[in-house]
């Protein structure tokens, strides 16, 4: 039954780009960036501040190493200026937004113009091409669609690749299995962990790779092994990609892999230009040493970023597929942001909204465990010393519930919460507080 409507998939042409010599591209990427940094510096009063203070200017920029001279920017600036003062054209001009999880309650706010959009969609449709993904194939899209990049970013890629897009967004196991089985898409997106809960799904329900269309997986979204892309290719019988993207630097489609050599994804640096710094020191890292990634737009309208900082681990490769540098997996964060069956989760987050309950206090932990293939999320948290006696258990119960409620309300994510009364929250003898315990295996 496999692969009997599905059409002969040849990998499709690469754009020239793709493949010009390390000479032209860098030719573009400097032409680009000057383009790039003068726009923020124009148009965006924060960043100027930032490079004056910093006493550098876009005239400093003559090569593409002097890019090290300018200030980096972060969260923390996108908190300053929430929710659009980082943006450098009028409102008028911005035809979408998006967000993402702040270390806070605001989140990060991104804009597009109509061109950044069309970039977008390009870099997108690139993704899957360098998947392996032609216009003849059906592409079941199961990113989350709303505030997230993933579900509208993979969308309108799909489309601009010409393929036949399935908006089917994210949960709701049993209909995506239903869709699979009878909408035969050749190509599937989601993040890893949530594909092998389809995969249980697909195998209770008894078929096999032999009784499903897929050919092709886009995964991303949240780090994952090659152990996992063997699990994954094995029970489906496709062959797994992995896409990396982030909301600050437009959503997914910064880099993909490439189904020639599955060996990392290739970052599309005509429009992304990557460097590895020292977490600490700041210091710009050669290729090859393991660091910090940070990405400078090259081409963004709406919402250039300057050397922002993705606090994703990981180092640079050569290319191999595709002229353009790879990156390797993410190994961590230089920050405590979590990923959470797909969404980004930081601690603050939590403390804030627990905090914001008077019976609470700051004694909290967080657990993440893995039960399968999903994260669960236990919040243990106390309650004030002076409530602690008086405080009932079926009072701690209500406390929960409400915490609960607020978090799945703001962050987006079910957690279990357990209100706790005083000392029952183990103390650190540094003082420290250790507020997230991780036990996920680490493949
Ligand atoms: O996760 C964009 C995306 C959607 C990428 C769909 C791929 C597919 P954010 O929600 O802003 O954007 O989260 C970005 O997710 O800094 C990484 O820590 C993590 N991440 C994204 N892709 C990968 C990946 C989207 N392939 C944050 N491997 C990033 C490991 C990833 N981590």
């Amino acid at each position: 039954m496999k692969r009997e409507n599905t059409q002969v998939a040849q990998t499709a042409e690469c754009e020239p780009i793709e493949k010009a010599s390390r000479d032209e591209l860098s030719a573009v990427q400097l032409a680009r960036m000057k383009w790039s940094v003068r726009h923020a510096y124009d148009n965006v009063a924060h960043y100027r501040a930032k490079c004056d203070q910093a006493g550098v200017h876009p005239d400093d920029l003559k090569e593409l190493a002097d890019l090290a001279k300018f200030p980096f920017t972060s969260k923390a600036d996108l908190r300053e200026t929430y929710p659009y003062g980082m943006f450098a054209v009028p409102m008028r001009d911005v035809v979408r937004i998006h967000a993402t999880s702040g270390t806070t309650g605001r989140p990060a706010v991104v804009g597009y113009t109509r061109n950044d959009i069309a970039m977008w969609s390009k870099v997108v449709a690139r993704s899957f091409r360098a998947a392996g993904g032609t216009p003849d194939d059906i592409i079941l899209n199961s990113y989350g669609y709303g505030l997230f990049t993933g579900g509208l970013g993979a969308h309108y890629g799909g489309e601009e690749l010409g393929a036949t897009v399935i908006p089917m967004s994210g949960g709701q196991t049993e209909r995506q299995v239903q869709l699979i089985r009878d909408f035969r898409p050749t190509i599937m997106m989601a993040t890893p962990s949530y594909m092998l809960t389809v995969a249980d799904e697909l195998e209770r329900e008894g078929m096999g790779p032999d009784d499903i269309s897929l050919r092709i997986g886009v995964f991303g979204a949240e780090p994952w092994t090659n152990e996992m892309r063997m699990e994954i290719e094995r029970r489906l019988g496709l062959d797994a990609l992995d896409i990396y993207g982030l909301s600050e630097v437009i959503g997914p489609g910064v880099a993909c892999e490439c189904i020639e050599t599955k060996d990392g994804p290739h970052i599309w640096e005509d429009h992304f230009y990557p460097e590895i710094i020292d977490p600490v020191t700041g210091e710009v890292m050669p290729d090859g040493e393991p660091g910090e990634l940070v990405f400078t737009s090259l081409t963004k309208e709406a919402f250039p970023v300057i050397r922002y900082r993705t606090r994703d681990l990981t180092h640079l490769l050569p290319g191999t597929a595709r002229s353009m540098r790879r990156m390797g997996k993410i190994t961590g964060r230089s920050d405590d942001m979590l990923i959470i069956r797909g969404v980004n989760v930081f601690p603050t987050q939590i403390e804030e909204i627990l905090l914001r309950n008077p019976n609470l206090c700051a004694q909290y932990q967080l657990q993440v465990s893995r039960e399968g293939h999903m994260d669960t999320l236990d919040v243990y948290v106390e309650v004030r010393q002076d409530l602690s006696d008086r405080t009932s258990e079926k009072e701690m119960a209500a406390i929960a519930a409400d915490a609960r409620h607020h978090i799945k309300n703001q962050v987006g994510i079910t957690t279990n919460v357990h209100v706790l009364p005083t000392g029952k929250i183990e103390r650190t003898q540094v003082g420290k507080a250790k507020r997230v315990i991780d036990k996920r295996p680490r493949e």
